[in-house]
């Protein structure tokens, strides 16, 4: 008995204090892996997010010198002389002379953009097909180089934390819900939601699944289901989507965008923000009263919304949480 008891508190001090298995303590306290999948093929960079987060973390945030360091070693014993991803991007729409390449940078889930190490003499021109740049860092130099997202394949650099936990609601496990934190859209966390799908077959109506987001709310906290607001915000949520839950089962999912029944075809997020941004299937999508949004993975025509009753069931929806202290 007592070995047993000293073994689970052998574990739980480990699991406090220790980093997720791979990956080792940096000088903040942050823990980081940086992975090789050249075997396999190299990710992109939203697909390295996708990696990371399904891993339980993020591409890396740099915010000091030591922890630059401290990640390029990491990566120099693990790839030798190479680049891979860092968690920084830039959409492309503020790319003109008048923004310098230094500005306008995001990290995913760090809020600060101040410390940066750029490589002097990088030399990156506008391209007008790049949606988005990405930050690289060189394994030997330190050094960043901002990149095209997608055209890039390459090593990445992972971070775990316990801000998610600190921050997002607990996990469900009735539900499988699974929060995570990001901070460039504004402090917000998201909920995937996707019951196993051997126990469980999808029965919620949207209305089930705002009722489900919306019992996270609190004193200080709002919950519903998620709103979107930019193209990278949704190809964000599309990543963690693809590679958090077995997308067999899970290829449509509920967002919290919806055209009331009472007559009108104005769209509302149920969580009250603007309808800013849309994503629809089909351009010439008819705009019908009560009817409810979805999220529709498909490998064939591609990622989009689509309107559906709202009485549909599906299995698996995504909620948000934000106004976080
Ligand atoms: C996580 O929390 C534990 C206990 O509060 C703390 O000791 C540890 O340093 C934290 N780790 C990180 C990465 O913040
Ligand atoms: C550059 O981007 C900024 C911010 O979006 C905008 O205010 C400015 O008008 C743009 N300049 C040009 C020349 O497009
Ligand atoms: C950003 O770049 C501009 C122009 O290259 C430079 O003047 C400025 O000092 C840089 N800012 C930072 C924070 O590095
Ligand atoms: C810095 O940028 C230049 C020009 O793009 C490139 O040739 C060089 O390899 C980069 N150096 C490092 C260390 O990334
Ligand atoms: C999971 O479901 C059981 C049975 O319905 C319930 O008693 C329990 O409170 C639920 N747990 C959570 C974390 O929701
Ligand atoms: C979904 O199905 C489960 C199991 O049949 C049932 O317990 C649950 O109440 C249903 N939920 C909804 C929202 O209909
Ligand atoms: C229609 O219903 C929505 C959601 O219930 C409500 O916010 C809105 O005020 C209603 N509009 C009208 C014109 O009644
Ligand atoms: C919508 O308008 C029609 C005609 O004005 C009316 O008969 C119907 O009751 C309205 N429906 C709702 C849900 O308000
Ligand atoms: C639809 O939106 C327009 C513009 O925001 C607003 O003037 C109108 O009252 C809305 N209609 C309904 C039925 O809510």
């Amino acid at each position: 008995m007592f070995l047993l008891l000293s073994t689970i508190f052998l574990i739980n001090f480990l699991c406090i204090n220790s980093c997720p298995s791979g990956s080792s303590k940096g000088p903040n306290g942050n823990c980081y892996k940086v992975i090789n999948n050249a075997d396999h093929g190299n990710p992109d960079w939203f697909e390295a997010e996708g990696l990371c987060h399904k891993d339980g973390g993020h591409l890396a945030s740099i915010s000091d010198s030591f922890t630059n360091s401290f990640i390029a070693n990491l990566a120099r014993t693990v790839l030798g002389d190479s680049s891979y991803w860092i968690g920084a991007v830039r959409t492309m729409t503020w790319w003109n002379n008048t923004l310098p390449l230094n500005q306008t940078w995001t990290w995913l889930d760090f809020k600060d953009f101040q410390y940066t190490n750029w490589n002097k003499s990088m030399q990156v021109q506008p391209n007008p097909d790049f949606l988005y740049l990405c930050l690289t860092q060189d394994s030997v130099a330190g050094t960043w180089n901002p990149v095209d997202c997608y055209l890039n394949l390459l090593p990445f650099a992972c971070e775990y934390t316990n801000s998610t936990q600190d921050l997002c609601p607990e996990d469900d496990l009735n539900h499988t819900i699974k929060w995570t934190h990001l901070t460039a859209f504004g402090e917000k966390c998201y909920g995937l939601v996707y019951p196993d799908p051997y126990t469980i077959y999808g029965n919620f109506s949207w209305n089930d699944a705002l009722n489900y987001c919306s019992h996270f709310s609190s004193n200080s906290n709002q919950a519903s289901l998620v709103s979107i607001h930019s193209d990278l915000e949704n190809a964000i949520i599309t990543i963690y989507m693809s590679y958090d839950t077995n997308v067999y089962y899970y290829d449509e999912f509920w967002i919290g965008l919806q055209i009331p029944s009472n007559n009108s075809t104005n769209m509302t997020w149920s969580d009250g923000t603007l309808v800013d941004f849309t994503y629809w299937f089909d351009s010439q999508q008819i705009l019908a009263p009560g009817f409810c949004t979805e999220y529709i993975m498909s490998f064939h025509s591609g990622d989009r919304w689509d309107l559906n009753a709202c009485n549909r069931n599906l299995a698996a929806f995504v909620c948000e949480y934000w106004n976080l202290k």
